[in-house]
């Protein structure tokens, strides 16, 4: 055995990632959503895929523009999640989307090998909005990649952009999914990052005239960290089929990460506690408990 205890493939391999639109079709007929958690590190990716392998799960990994540049690029973010497929052996469904993308960057990720893009247009006039998301759309289709578009600002702030949490005009939907959109991120009082206690909770009416104008199409919930269960349940029998999920991931990291440091074995120099790869063990395993936990929230678990 080589320098790896696992046989390691070395030669340039194809995608193992697939877009998003078999999981999609499945989840609406099934009445279910797929979590799509945002990857920050290695660490978020090995317990991303660990947590789909592990409950034969569809699982989205996401990522913002901010946290592929953190991660020294979207080919980085590509090699990184595909090569950690081939290594885990992992065989469920799994689709590397790029989060709030930029029309640039939307560009670039498909050319790095994302197999499915968000173009949030939504600060765009809708007419530009609409004209950028058809030009991504065309080009998405020549890499057999899925497209996310959106309507109505997602509200909080998102990697520095702050949006004012607008709800969607249902008629605006309507013209973006018959763009071919494979799934629409519509606001309807949902925001990023942690709620603020005076939240008026989602706007059912709201989500259910999105899904009257777009029947065909799956609907998006930004901003999961957060929503009351009830509502995250109800926002999915209405039609919502894929959720976000960052901040949630990152608190439980956080906590582990707190906890490891204040119980001092950080500083047990016998046990080398020092070594990254037992003091970032915690924060790894409470992302893995913590999107296992979505995944049961939302329906997926099992689904693959
Ligand atoms: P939270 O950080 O609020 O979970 O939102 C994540 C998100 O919507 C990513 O697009």
């Amino acid at each position: 055995m080589g320098l790896f205890s696992k046989k390691e493939n070395t030669k340039k391999t194809s995608t193992r990632l697939v877009n998003v639109k078999d999981m999609m079709a499945k989840a609406v007929a099934g009445k279910y959503a797929i979590a799509h958690i945002n990857t920050n590190n290695l660490e978020w990716t090995t317990a991303i895929l660990e947590a789909a392998q592990e409950t034969n799960s569809p699982v989205i990994i996401g990522v913002s523009e901010g946290a592929a540049k953190y991660q020294n690029g979207f080919k980085n973010v590509f090699d990184m999640v595909n090569n950690s497929m081939e290594y885990l052996n992992i065989t469920v469904p799994v689709a590397l989307h790029l989060d709030h993308g930029s029309y640039e960057g939307a560009k670039a990720a498909l050319e790095a090998g994302f197999s499915s893009v968000m173009f949030d247009g939504s600060a765009y006039p809708i007419e530009e909005n609409l004209q950028k998301t058809t030009e991504i759309v065309q080009l998405a289709a020549k890499y057999g990649a899925s497209v996310e578009a959106e309507v109505g600002a997602i509200g909080g702030e998102e990697d520095g952009v702050v949006g004012e949490g607008e709800k969607a005009d249902p008629n605006q939907c309507k013209e973006i999914a018959s763009l071919g959109v494979d799934i629409l991120a519509a606001g309807i009082g949902n925001i990023h990052g942690i709620y603020p206690k005076n939240w008026k909770g989602l706007d059912f009416k709201v989500l259910q005239a999105i899904k009257n104008e777009v029947p065909q199409t799956g609907l998006v919930l930004h901003g999961g960290t957060g929503i009351p269960d009830a509502q995250v349940k109800k926002a999915i029998s209405l039609g919502v089929c894929k959720v976000n999920v960052n901040t949630e991931c990152q608190l439980a990291f956080a906590e582990a990460t707190r906890k490891y440091i204040q119980e001092k074995k950080d500083l047990d120099t016998k046990k080398k506690g020092f070594d990254p790869r037992k003091l970032l063990k915690p924060g790894k395993e409470a992302i893995k408990a913590t999107v296992i936990g979505k995944m049961k929230l939302f329906g997926s678990l099992g689904k693959a």
